[in-house]
């Protein structure tokens, strides 16, 4: 029996964009809150001190600064503190602190922040301390500490300019900054010069009390390990969240490979709502 002639849908009945969009939407999110609880429970970034324990000495711990800043306007903030803290612990737990360098696994985890800023807190407290800006391949220091003149390391080796021409005063009484220098050649040939490093460094080592070094990562370039066999102790820094347990693992031993070892680890940009939480000393 004939009812009635079939009416054409005027819309298709699948798919359904609309409802496809909104539960994509809705399982995108539910899936980036599902990796972050997984990644902040299991993943392999380091977030606290109880990852580190037992495996390293931690030196310090400095907070997350927020809003925009430099290594001068963080020791003017409330990272001052913590600062005077990583101070004290390396003045009591390291006997020679003629050169300390300062290196992490990757790149941006705050090896020039932490190191400019110690260098601050050191000449602050009355040490002669010279910065030397070892990272020649993102050289910053300038800019942080607004000096006029170019020259730098690079320089003093390439170029023959005078070392006393490349040192430079700071703001700060007791603070004085080599930068990087121009860079021609590969930062390596400089650093594997084992005789005219060692000699640069006998001059930086009898002229102050305290030289800390700015490096690149130790992980994937030759520059930092070939650094490595001038100083005395080897300062890593770790950031809270972004530092990968394995990479930091793979860096030290690197270091070790050459005969070097991590003498302590600053744990950088930590929260300020996890700090109360966790031992400032060690
Ligand atoms: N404690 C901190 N709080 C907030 N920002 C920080 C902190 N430490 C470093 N930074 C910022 O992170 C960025 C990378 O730091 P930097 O010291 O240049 O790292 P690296 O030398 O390891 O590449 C810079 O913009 C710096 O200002
Ligand atoms: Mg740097």
């Amino acid at each position: 029996m004939v009812i009635g002639s079939p009416e054409l849908p005027l819309e298709p009945s699948r798919p359904k964009p609309l409802f496809n969009l909104v539960v994509a939407w809705a399982l995108s999110i539910v899936l980036s809150v599902v990796i972050m609880l997984f990644n902040e429970k299991y993943g392999t970034a380091i977030y606290d001190m109880g990852d580190l324990s037992g495996k390293v000495d931690i030196m310090g711990i400095i907070p997350h600064v927020t809003g925009r800043f430099n290594s001068i306007a963080l020791i003017k903030s409330n990272a001052v503190e913590a600062f005077k803290v990583l101070r004290i612990n390396i003045e009591a737990h390291w006997e020679k602190r003629g050169v300390i360098l300062v290196t992490s696994s990757g790149i941006g985890e705050g090896k020039t922040t932490v190191a400019s800023s110690l260098a601050i807190s050191m000449a602050k407290a009355g040490s002669k301390v010279i910065l030397i800006e070892c990272d020649m391949r993102r050289p910053v220091i300038r800019d942080i500490f607004d000096i006029e003149s170019s020259l730098g390391l690079a320089d003093v080796f390439w170029r023959d300019t005078s070392l006393d021409d490349v040192i430079n005063g700071t703001n700060i009484a007791n603070l004085d900054v080599i930068t990087s220098g121009y860079m021609a050649d590969s930062p390596v040939e400089l650093f594997s010069s084992t005789d005219i490093m060692r000699k640069f460094f006998v001059v930086m080592r009898s002229r102050y009390d305290t030289v800390i070094i700015d490096t690149p990562c130790a992980l994937s370039l030759a520059d930092t390990l070939l650094l490595s066999k001038f100083a005395d102790n080897i300062l890593m820094v770790i950031k809270y969240g972004k530092t990968r347990h394995e990479m930091f693992i793979k860096a030290c031993g690197e270091l070790e490979r050459v005969g070097a070892k991590v003498s302590g680890v600053v744990l950088n940009c930590v929260p300020i709502s996890k700090i109360p939480y966790m031992k400032f000393y060690i």
